[in-house]
């Protein structure tokens, strides 16, 4: 059960190891301003980066929404806030009315398409390159962090741009398939091909998982960027870390449950504070 995505997660404080507690969650957020209200970059977290023998990332869609992708679940522009995910992020919306989510998926691909990879993205490059070991996890299964140059990324969410087949569930690629119906046909069994993506309900990929366990319980510092942590099992990663006494940093405009147990908040647009957290880390 605990592999199973999409349950909302909400662990109480007391649940949580070595919490900080809401006073000391906003103070760190007010030292973060100086007078103009801009981001400072607290020394004392370059530190930690600079010492760390291992960073673990954990990214949701904020980190691509200044590339121009609608995050799930941001009022107003978040996809969840237009669309309902039942009716397209289920095997069961899928077996329902396969073209409507097929249709649904292809336009998430063509708009990923015309979009690219933004500082954010491109400053957890550098950020791999720097640190002696490196791991990136992701929610997020637009790509961009690969057309960024990101390697080895854990994706925990599946992949915009593969396809399986919905009967028989053998991988398909594009050029495999006929056109002509929607969704395509599995070439082995005639079933639907579906996205590689996971869905409401479904399992995550195993290896993977346990990869993204496995990295956030040794790292020494964690960085989560862009995600509302509603999302389980992934919410669960910086908790993971912060078991085992890591920095846990979280970097977005707004407040999540996460904002009261991470050791350092850093509020705004991962597309400005990463490039200015590696910026100091290379000063050093
Ligand atoms: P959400 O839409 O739930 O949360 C996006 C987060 O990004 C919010 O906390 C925003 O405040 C923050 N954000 C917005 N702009 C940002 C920026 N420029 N820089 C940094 N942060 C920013 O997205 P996820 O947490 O990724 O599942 O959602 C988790 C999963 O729920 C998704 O992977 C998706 C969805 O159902 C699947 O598609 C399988």
């Amino acid at each position: 059960m605990w592999a199973t995505a999409m349950t909302a997660m909400r662990a109480t404080a007391r649940d949580r190891p070595n919490t900080l507690g809401a006073g000391v969650a906003v103070k760190r957020i007010q030292e973060n301003m100086d007078n103009n209200n801009n981001l400072m970059i607290p020394a004392a977290l370059v530190d930690k980066l600079v010492a760390a023998q291992h960073i673990t990332v954990l990214t949701g869609a904020g980190v691509s929404a200044e590339s121009g992708v609608p995050t799930f679940r941001d009022a107003q522009t978040g996809l969840w806030a237009q669309y309902s995910p039942t009716e397209l992020a289920s095997p069961e919306a899928f077996a329902r009315n396969p073209q409507l989510v097929w249709n649904w998926y292809e336009m998430r691909r063509r708009l990923v398409e015309q979009v690219e990879p933004n500082a954010g993205h491109r400053a957890l490059v550098e950020l791999a390159a720097i640190a002696p070991q490196f791991t990136l996890i992701t929610q997020n299964v637009d790509g961009l962090h690969q057309r960024a140059g990101s390697v080895n990324v854990i994706e925990l969410h599946g992949g915009l741009f593969r396809y399986r087949c919905y009967e028989c569930d053998m991988p398909v690629t594009a050029q495999e398939w006929q056109t002509g119906a929607i969704p395509p046909k599995c070439p082995t069994c005639g079933g639907n091909v579906r996205p590689d993506i996971i869905w409401f309900g479904e399992s995550l990929p195993e290896r993977n998982l346990a990869l993204a366990f496995q990295a956030s319980r040794v790292c020494d510092v964690f960085l989560s960027i862009g995600t509302s942590g509603v999302v389980a099992p992934a919410s669960s990663l910086p908790y993971e870390a912060l078991s085992n006494h890591a920095t846990v940093v979280e970097i977005n405009p707004k407040e999540t449950e996460l904002t009261y147990d991470a050791t350092f908040v850093l509020r705004g647009p991962a597309g400005q504070i990463l490039p200015a957290l590696v910026a100091k880390m290379k000063q050093r």
